[in-house]
């Protein structure tokens, strides 16, 4: 089986209010959009002092083992998610659709395509991280087939004093 990525951006159409539906495609987020993403997070409540998300992001995107997703509308940038695996699992990040553009399939959309990510690069499971502040987003994932893992998650900051 071959595990050669593809580079062609995944697309899909997404249900817009009133019943019409609107092309979206996912792309590598452009260096150019690192400051929007970041205030995508910012807005979408996913960062934290003490992470630079400015870093994370460009880091992702130069790294062979990770990108940043995206999907930009006549707006503007409109999702964003971080993907990434380490050999052994895929991870995502920052999944965040817009508030201007939430409900209509753009998470979804985007989590489809990490998952196309990921399985292309032989990667057989994909999972992420929920804050418990944010368990009601627990919801959006369960509808996507996603369930919690009996397991503890345990860290240490490296560059503390
Ligand atoms: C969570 C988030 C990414 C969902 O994006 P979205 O584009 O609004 O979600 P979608 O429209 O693709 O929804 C897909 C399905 O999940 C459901 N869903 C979406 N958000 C939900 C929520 N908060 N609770 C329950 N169900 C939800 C939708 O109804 C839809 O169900 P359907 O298939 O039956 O129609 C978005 O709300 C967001 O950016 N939240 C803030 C950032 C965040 O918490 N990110 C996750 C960090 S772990």
């Amino acid at each position: 089986m071959s595990t050669s990525p593809s580079r062609e951006p995944l697309s899909n159409d997404v249900p817009v209010r009133g019943g019409e539906r609107a092309p979206a495609t996912v792309t590598t987020l452009a260096e150019h959009q690192v400051t929007d993403a970041v205030a995508l997070w910012a807005a979408a409540g996913l960062t934290r002092p003490w992470n630079d998300a400015d870093a994370d992001c460009r880091r992702a995107l130069v790294g062979p083992d990770s990108t940043v997703l995206a999907v930009t509308d006549a707006t503007g940038l409109a999702a964003t998610a971080m993907v990434g695996h380490d050999g052994h699992r895929g991870w995502v990040y920052y999944l965040a659709v817009a508030d201007r553009c939430r409900g209509r399939g753009l998470g979804a959309l985007l989590m489809s395509a990490c998952e196309e990510w990921v399985r292309e690069r032989g990667i057989p499971k994909l999972q992420l991280m929920v804050r418990r502040d944010n368990a009601d987003v627990s919801a959006f994932y369960d509808r996507l087939g996603y369930e919690a893992s009996d397991v503890i998650v345990l860290g240490r900051r490296l560059d503390a004093s």
